[in-house]
């Protein structure tokens, strides 16, 4: 899947932080509330130090700097309710990372994008991997950057009590870059393993669950729960592996600390004798010390955290970043309303640009024709149906309508011009109203209007709730026949000069089929439409009828012209006329096939 790929056009940081910009004003709020208490931290040991000095030594006491100094870590805890303020915000920026991506998907993805993900997969980045933003910047970004200013200014302040240490003390930053850079690839890249095998479980689960019927009818169960079995035993490994780098990793970052530490005390205490530093500031200098590692810890631990969730978030951005390749040209403009005459003009085109499926068809269909398009199933008669709504744009020539090149046009003026009705209808898990009205706002004697030319009120009614019954739910599953008849409703409620059914009535009974061709008919007149049909007494009907081979149109004609023509479709036609069975010879591009 070329999606896994990370994401080319932007680093994931500046990426994150993009999208907390509109929380800008906040974050930098809690960002400098977090400075407050650090400085207010680094003045901490401070206190002790005089008082020690006082007790041990023979340096005046202070009183005012002591009492105002224990005073103020009290004000640290402003620095954790600056925390909790910077938590909320990156909570609230996980959730647009979220929404957005659901929008964008939605609205832009393109189908063939759609097609080649698994659904599972496309979960588990929204879910899973969305959240990833929320680990990093909670757990990853602020930490970090709370620890390196810490680290600063405690540095800072350590020179200026004793270079020497100060300077020792930083020696332990190359075996920890050393560390950092051998062993962080190696995580992000054992992250990335990881998440990828969690990916795969769920579509696993998502494909197992969606076809459980199917699963029980080939008495596959043992199986399926083995596949999944496998699945996790791999993912389980993968987080294994994952978990003991970063603990090595942390391992030897606390090594390389208590290392530097015991070096440093035995310096302090031999720069205390020779009388370069005081006990109060060798105990600040210690505090600091202690101090100073911590955040290099955190840091390191925080640093696998965030290699991690650099992972999860990598694969999210790599599916914003597929560019929706049908997209409004710079400069569209907004399609006028028709009068609906559609021009294919040497259109070729392939879901891989090297297997075409579509081969230089020229087609022409007079505003108000009734085109009909047949042959043997995978010919194209739906690819070329969809290049029509500029699902995709075809890799040669073009197609207009009006004489507007679709892609001139800006696509939200071109589809509410076309009334499509797909091959595979589409229903949603709400109410049968709002299935039909799917989404228009409609009084709801409209709705039933459309249900009864569709045929579809009889069984409508014998629904638990009638209309109001929300599809999918216990004992409101629908036959093939039924869905046909409410997608076909859907589409008579729908006002667009051109017209385009993908297989309208095939799963309707021949009797059924009678009833509902005739409000067809009146949904189709004095309109462009392009009507796909296997039954020859359907395609029959229209002014012309297209035959399609293998990806050209090798016929075209009125049924007349055709018959009269001796080709493909007059010898179909002759065996039907020989008084084969109805049902049977009306199939007979289906058998063919
Ligand atoms: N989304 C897709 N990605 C890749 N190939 C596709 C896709 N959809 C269809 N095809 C291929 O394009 C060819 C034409 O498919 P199309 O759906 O247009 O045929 P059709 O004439 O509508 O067939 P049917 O009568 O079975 O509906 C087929 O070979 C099919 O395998
Ligand atoms: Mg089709």
């Amino acid at each position: 899947m070329n999606a896994d790929q990370p994401a080319a056009a932007m680093p994931t940081l500046p990426r994150v932080l993009g999208y907390l910009r509109p929380h800008a004003w906040r974050f930098a709020g809690g960002l400098a509330l977090t400075v407050l208490g650090i400085g207010l931290d680094l003045l901490k040991p401070i206190p002790l130090a005089v008082v020690l000095d006082v007790v041990l030594g023979d340096k005046p006491l202070v009183p005012l700097l002591a009492r105002g100094l224990a005073g103020l870590s009290d004000v640290t805890l402003l620095g954790l309710a600056a925390t909790a303020i910077v938590v909320i915000t990156v909570a609230i920026g996980a959730a647009t990372v979220g929404s957005n991506y659901l929008t964008i998907d939605v609205g832009q993805r393109t189908l063939k994008f759609h097609l080649k993900q698994q659904t599972g997969d496309l979960l588990f980045r929204v879910m899973a991997d969305t959240f990833s933003i929320q680990g990093m910047v909670m757990n990853g970004l602020l930490p970090l950057a709370r620890s390196s200013l810490m680290l600063v200014g405690m540095f800072v302040v350590m020179f200026r009590y004793d270079p020497h240490l100060a300077l020792v003390a930083l020696l332990v930053c190359p075996p920890l870059y050393l560390a950092i850079s051998r062993l962080g690839s190696r995580i992000h890249g054992q992250a990335t393993a990881s998440k990828q095998a969690e990916s795969e479980l769920y579509s696993k689960a998502a494909t197992a669950i969606g076809a459980v019927k199917l699963v029980q009818a080939y008495g596959r169960e043992e199986r399926s729960a083995a596949d999944f079995r496998r699945g996790s035993e791999k993912s389980l490994a993968l987080s294994l592996r994952l978990y003991s780098t970063e603990t090595l990793f942390m391992l030897i970052v606390d090594s390389v600390l208590a290392v530097g530490t015991a070096v440093l005390v035995f310096l302090g205490a031999k720069h205390v004798i020779s009388g370069q530093l005081t006990i109060g500031e060798l105990t600040v200098f210690l505090a600091y010390l202690r101090e100073m590692y911590a955040p290099i810890q955190t840091m390191s631990q925080n640093f696998a955290e965030l290699s991690s969730a650099r992972a999860g978030l990598d694969r999210v951005f790599s599916v914003l970043d597929v560019q929706a390749d049908i997209q409004d040209a710079p400069g569209a403009i907004p399609l006028p309303p028709v009068r609906g005459e559609v021009r294919l003009e040497h259109v070729t085109f392939g879901y891989d640009e090297d297997r075409p499926v579509l081969r230089a068809i020229n087609l022409e269909i007079r505003p108000g024709e009734r085109l009909a398009l047949v042959g043997r199933t995978g010919a194209g008669k739906s690819t070329l149906a969809s290049l029509v709504l500029r699902f995709f744009d075809p890799q040669v020539g073009r197609v207009t309508i009006d004489g507007y090149d679709l892609r001139q046009v800006t696509l939200a003026s071109l589809r509410p011009q076309i009334t499509l009705m797909l091959q595979d209808p589409i229903l949603f898990h709400t109410t049968v109203t709002e299935n039909i009205a799917f989404g228009a706002d409609l009084p709801f004697e409209k709705v039933q209007e459309a249900a009864r030319r569709a045929e579809a009120e009889p069984f409508i009614l014998a629904l638990p709730q009638g209309y109001d019954t929300v599809l999918g739910e216990d004992g409101a599953d629908l036959s093939g026949g039924q869905r046909q008849r409410l997608a076909l409703a859907r589409a008579l409620l729908r006002e667009a000069p051109i017209v385009i059914l993908d297989e309208p009535t095939s799963s309707l009974d021949l009797g059924t089929e009678a009833l509902v061709w005739q409000n067809v008919e009146a949904l189709l007149r004095g309109k462009t439409s392009i009507v796909i049909a296997h039954r020859l007494s359907t395609a029959r009907q229209a002014h012309r009828i297209a035959v399609m081979e293998d990806g050209r149109i090798v016929e075209i004609g009125s049924h007349q012209d055709l018959v009269r023509g001796g080709g493909v479709y007059a010898r179909l036609w002759a065996r039907h006329s020989a008084g084969a069975d109805l049902t049977e010879s009306d199939l007979i591009f289906a058998k063919e096939g």
